[in-house]
């Protein structure tokens, strides 16, 4: 480390942050997330809290962080306002009661916005980083996300800089910002592999504030093993983009794939992977989870477009035990450009991401249940359906036990709309909702996705819904919801 930066400890970088500033931090999920000067804050906060003082931060990241930055603030009531997308418990509670402002965001729109001005000044950018060399070129780590955005924006910066993570990853992330509107140019990637920028990220070393020493995995959960639901969903999935392959609707080379956050995509992943109709694939998403490592070994996966490495740190690890046989099958690429709406329309991919809930016109609810408590966020998931050549939802057709059908008459909050969802999918089959009229589609979804036991009900919702050219009857529309709140079961709702 150069020793033209200050070296401090974690407690003396959060020393000099205030009161209401606003702190971009690194971490797209708990990859690249920051670890130690959120702590120290955390504990700054308690102790200003304890001698009854107030101090609460803005705070910005890439998307969802580890439990060492959402966590620690969360649980040190430190956090006054909180966007893109967060996945933590103790902060989702608190975004939920109110005590939180958060606002949700599609994930490539961060970096224009703080670059508009929209998002008010950073005052601080504290970044993870591989390497930082005297000259002021920032090797990030196992993210991209906005970090490269908030490295140029902030006011100050405060590495951390993270010993666990080689300095030999120079080379994986490909880092650019497009030109903003008027002077914005056609954006140079028109393959997955294309790269267009530098490989590091240069800042004026003036503005970096000090360097914090840390030697510490990223703190990504291990993710749960496939179920029999999560496995069929999958095959579903597989065995429809096969049949549109012998259809002619997809070309024969096949097309890049974006797969979504949590269990399901997981498993999903896993399950195209194993069929052995599916041509050997690329992705361009936001987000490896383990289940590519394997694929990118045997060559099934051919080559890996992504804005983080969520990967356990086993499974991290044995990726930098092999760096480079992986610096030659991927990149890591701003949020701004692995989830932009004109490299997404233009490559042509095939979104697969999950929904909370979705409806009978093909509306769907990612984010918040009951139409008001926030689970995670949008994520970039809206970033790939809406320019997707194929967008596919799916999710089980049940949750809590049965007591609630994930198939409803309308969503109660939408985050994409019937006219970017193109296919729905649960572990009872696909709805294939292209070229189909409201009416057409919602008899497809019932037959085709809806849990055996809710079909009767939801036939019931349509067959009494008014004439019109949607089958939407103000009275009913939540007559499941409604039963479920009464009563803790969406079963036996009724609709006279
Ligand atoms: N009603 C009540 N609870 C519901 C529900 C519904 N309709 N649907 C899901 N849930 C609950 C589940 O019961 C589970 O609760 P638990 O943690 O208490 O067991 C939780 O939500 C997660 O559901 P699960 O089936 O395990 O799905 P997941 O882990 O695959 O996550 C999303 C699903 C939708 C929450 C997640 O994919 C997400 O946040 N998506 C939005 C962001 C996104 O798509 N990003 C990707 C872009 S690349």
């Amino acid at each position: 480390m150069p020793s033209r930066y200050p070296l401090m400890t974690a407690h003396e970088a959060a020393s000099l942050i205030t009161h209401n500033q606003t702190l971009a931090c690194s971490g797209f999920t708990a990859a690249g997330s920051v670890k130690v000067v959120t702590r120290a804050l955390a504990e700054r906060a308690n102790a200003e809290h304890a001698a009854g003082r107030p101090f609460k931060i803005n705070l910005l990241t890439g998307a969802s962080t580890g439990d060492s930055c959402d966590g620690v603030l969360a649980r040190a009531e430190a956090i006054a306002l909180r966007s893109p997308y967060m996945s933590n418990p103790e902060l989702r509670k608190q975004i939920n009661a109110g005590q939180v402002q958060f606002f949700d965001m599609h994930l490539s729109m961060i970096p224009q916005q703080i670059r508009y001005g929209f998002l008010g000044p950073i005052h601080w950018a504290i970044v993870e980083a591989a390497d930082v060399t005297a000259d002021g070129d920032v090797l990030l780590t196992s993210s991209v996300g906005a970090s490269n955005t908030f490295l140029h924006r902030a006011d100050r910066i405060i590495i951390e800089l993270n010993s666990r993570h080689p300095a030999k990853l120079r080379g994986f992330h490909d880092l650019w910002e497009p030109a903003d509107p008027p002077f914005r140019k056609a954006l140079p990637i028109f393959q997955v592999r294309d790269r267009a920028g530098q490989e590091v990220c240069r800042v004026d070393p003036s503005r970096i504030a000090g360097v914090v020493l840390t030697n510490l995995d990223d703190e990504t959960p291990t993710p749960a093993a496939p179920t029999e639901v999560t496995s069929r969903i999958g095959r579903n999935i597989a065995e429809f983009l096969v049949a549109e392959l012998k259809a002619g609707r997809l070309p024969s080379q096949f097309l890049p794939l974006q797969s979504g956050v949590g269990d399901v995509a997981n498993s999903v992943l896993a399950a195209l992977a194993a069929h052995p109709e599916i041509p050997d694939f690329s992705m361009y998403t936001e987000v490896l989870q383990d289940a590519a490592v394997p694929l990118l070994e045997s060559g099934r996966m051919q080559f890996a477009s992504t804005s983080a490495l969520t990967l356990t740190p086993a499974m991290l690890q044995r990726l930098y035990g092999n760096l480079e046989f992986f610096r030659q099958r991927m990149v890591l690429r701003p949020q701004e450009i692995s989830n932009h709406p004109e490299i997404v329309r233009r490559l042509g991919i095939i979104s697969m991401n999950t929904a909370i809930e979705f409806d009978l016109f093909g509306n769907v609810n990612s984010t918040h249940v009951l139409g008001r408590q926030l689970m995670n966020g949008i994520g970039g998931s809206g970033d790939f359906t809406r320019n997707a050549y194929l967008s596919i939802f799916s999710c089980p057709s049940t949750q809590k036990n049965g007591a609630v059908s994930t198939v409803v008459p309308l969503v109660t909050h939408v985050d994409q709309n019937e006219h970017s969802v193109q296919v729905v999918v649960t572990e009872h089959g696909v709805a294939d909702l292209r070229g189909k009229g409201p009416r057409q589609r919602a008899h497809e979804i019932i037959d085709r996705c809806a849990a055996p036991q809710y079909r009767d009900q939801l036939k019931a919702y349509l067959s009494m819904a008014p004439p019109g050219h949607m089958p939407f009857s103000t009275k009913h529309v939540f007559a499941m919801h409604e039963k479920f709140e009464a009563d803790g079961d969406m079963r036996g709702a009724r609709f006279d």
